[in-house]
């Protein structure tokens, strides 16, 4: 019986609900981890990383960067879309084959069907970057369901509910995991606890990347 085991390894684990309309796929991109971080590597090598600013004037844990149509930026005036990256006013880069393929994969699999992103946020977290809880509102397109992809090094994250005093759950979130969330918990609040120090991946070191996939329009 030694081919049994393998197949049991290769069964991808049922999605696991972690509220009405949202779904933990653990391991759903571990076979292609290896490209999106590469393809990754090639966004942030046209469009650096950068620690934004918020309108309230604090530098953001997480550095980030975006790939698409619409990047999402942040400064003194306030949360928005851009066609082009602030630091050169040129487009983004393009969202790469295997992110657009892998969002909507993901989405078909929580339930959302035909998911064709126009924005790609990447975060990096560093030992003690964190994102405190927010919604994600920016957006006009509000049926669209939030992708959110998790690269490298393990990390705690919390998802409450549909205002702030509802208790967050958390669930550690590792490399390789996709959280889909849309309709009933579109604007549900969540965000991560600070990257821990002992954190680790062997592709990534210390570091998390978490991309975020929106239909913006
Ligand atoms: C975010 O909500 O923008 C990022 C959450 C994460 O890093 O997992
Ligand atoms: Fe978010």
């Amino acid at each position: 019986m030694a081919g049994t085991l393998d197949l049991f390894e290769h069964q991808p684990e049922p999605p696991q609900p972690l509220a009405e309309g949202a779904w933990l796929l653990r391991g759903f991109v571990l076979d292609d981890a290896e490209q999106l971080l590469t393809d990754l590597q090639q966004v942030a090598a046209r469009a650096p990383f950068r620690h934004q600013v918020t309108p309230g004037g604090y530098s953001m844990s997480a550095a980030m960067t975006s790939c698409g149509d619409l990047g999402w930026v942040t400064d003194r005036h306030g949360y928005r879309y851009s066609p082009t990256d602030p630091l050169d006013d040129q487009p983004w880069p393009a969202l790469p084959e295997s992110f657009k393929q892998l969002a909507a994969r993901a989405a078909e699999r929580a339930g959302y069907p035909g998911f064709a992103p126009q924005s790609c946020l990447i975060n990096r977290y560093e030992t003690g970057a964190r994102m405190a809880l927010h919604q994600d509102k920016d957006e006009q397109d509000l049926f669209a369901p939030i992708v959110s992809v998790s690269l490298g090094a393990p990390i705690s994250f919390m998802f409450g509910g549909p205002t702030r005093s509802h208790q967050p759950v958390r669930w550690k979130i590792e490399h390789g995991d996709v959280l889909v969330w849309g309709g009933p918990s579109r604007l549900f609040f969540h965000g991560v606890a600070p990257l821990g120090k002992r954190a680790d991946h062997p592709l990534t070191g210390s570091v998390r990347y978490n991309l975020t996939f929106r239909k913006v329009r």
